[in-house]
């Protein structure tokens, strides 16, 4: 079906159905003519809170306070994988079924769009939430056509772990700033005795939402971009080739090892953790887990390395949102208010160092001082790039992880893969 984007209809869940493109909606900032008004959120019982796998286990404990302090408006945890399209797929699949089955959703930050579009989720009631205390390109990751439809919860940033001993130990004197440099130090430390069948670097190369992000980090940091300002797409350029090579060439000459192009997050930070790896490119939930394992207090964490200084990562997170089919959202809203707070974010924080969507947190120097990384992190998010704001984010997506695997496996150049995706990309956003 040939797709088209149409600018002068409104974003009405009819022409979403319909297949057609409504990329110009993301950016309109009007209130959303197709959209139905802010919902009522009426009837209290109980719900449920419907998340990938909570890796962390410091989930429950924060339900279980919800749930001592609301006997009658009791939240159920279900997980979905940990795999962030599966949880896409199953939360679509609520949806089209309407089912009551799923209350809150955390959803991840590039799905608003799509939701929002189709009518999925309710908007929200922005003044009912603190918003002007969180970091601003989260709080956009939460809006569609100028409405809010979702609340932030976690943000994330990529960062780089790495083997702070063994680079003391190499003689190296901090984490590398470029890409050849954290060439050059894997050099360095595989001549040292501990250093000896260490790989040097991994991120998140399985085909899936992971690759996606790796992708753009990779074409962010060497200076090109996957869709420009306007949201077109704008991946063909020599800066992207010079990203994307830098991870293809990685798995060709070992910098990666063969196997990462099986990694998720969780693999990676295993490979990590066992001191198989000297770099690791991961999200913050890591942190907790590496100090305690077999690495702790042997690792530090710096910006992701770029062709010619710092990278940049992809803005990661999530926020909570409504389901459209679900009952009893008056309690919905008031258990996203108490999940969004200030006290929460900190308590995940403080679990399970997941990143605060609370500007503050930051800056908190007891915080600081018991969390070293939070500087580099609030650094990574504010300099993240979103991935592309589009309502077909699923088809994006897989266009994306299509031709990054090929490139990464040898089934294509990077500049043929490049090629290729730029045509895929403005299929799908209809230009
Ligand atoms: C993390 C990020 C999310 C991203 C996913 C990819 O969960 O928060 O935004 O899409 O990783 O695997």
């Amino acid at each position: 079906m040939k797709i088209r984007v149409i600018r002068a209809f409104p974003c009405s869940a009819a022409l979403v159905a319909a297949g057609l493109v409504l990329t110009a909606c993301g950016a309109s900032g009007d209130s959303g003519s197709g959209q139905s008004g802010p919902a009522s959120f009426e009837g209290r019982g109980p719900i449920t809170y419907v998340t990938g796998k909570d890796t962390t286990g410091t989930l429950q404990p924060v339900l279980d306070r919800w749930n001592k302090l609301h006997p009658k408006e009791k939240v159920t945890l279900i997980q979905l994988p940990t795999d962030a399209d599966a949880q896409r797929q199953q939360m679509i699949q609520n949806a089209e079924t309407k089912s009551d089955a799923y209350t809150v959703l955390s959803l991840d930050v590039v799905w608003t769009s799509e939701f929002a579009a189709h009518q999925w989720i309710d908007k929200l009631p922005e003044r009912q939430f603190p918003l002007h205390k969180m970091l601003k390109p989260v709080v956009e990751t939460a809006k569609y056509r100028g409405g809010l439809y979702a609340v932030p919860a976690s943000s994330d940033g990529g960062m780089l772990y790495y083997r702070a001993d063994l680079l003391k130990k190499a003689g190296v004197a901090g984490p590398p700033k470029t890409w050849a440099e954290l060439k050059e130090d894997c050099a360095k430390v595989r001549k040292l005795p501990e250093g000896k069948g260490m790989s040097c670097y991994a991120g998140q190369f399985q085909k899936y939402e992971g690759l996606t992000v790796n992708f753009a980090e990779a074409v962010n940091s060497a200076g090109g971009e996957v869709t420009d300002a306007d949201g077109r797409p704008d991946v063909d350029t020599p800066a992207a080739r010079k990203g994307l090579d830098f991870l293809a060439g990685s798995f060709k000459d070992g910098t990666i090892p063969k196997e990462a192009i099986t990694y998720q997050e969780e693999d990676s930070r295993q490979a990590f953790q066992s001191g198989k790896l000297l770099f690791l490119r991961n999200w913050p939930y890591v942190y907790s887990l590496a100090q305690k394992s077999k690495v702790a207090g042997k690792f530090a964490v710096a910006p992701l390395p770029g062709l010619n200084g710092p990278g940049a990562s992809s803005l990661g997170g999530h926020n909570l949102a409504l389901s459209s089919f679900a009952r009893n959202k008056a309690t919905a809203l008031d258990f996203m208010k108490f999940f969004t707070s200030e006290q929460t974010a900190k308590s995940f924080l403080q679990g399970a160092s997941l990143a605060p969507p609370y500007a503050r947190l930051y800056d908190d120097p007891a915080l600081v001082k018991q969390y070293p990384y939070l500087p580099v992190l609030k650094q990574s998010v504010l300099r993240a790039v979103p991935r592309p704001r589009v309502v077909q984010y699923g088809d994006a997506t897989s266009a994306i992880q299509r031709e990054a695997y090929a490139a990464l496996n040898g089934g294509k150049s990077s500049a043929q893969a490049l090629t290729d995706l730029q045509k895929d990309l403005k299929k799908v956003m209809g230009q």
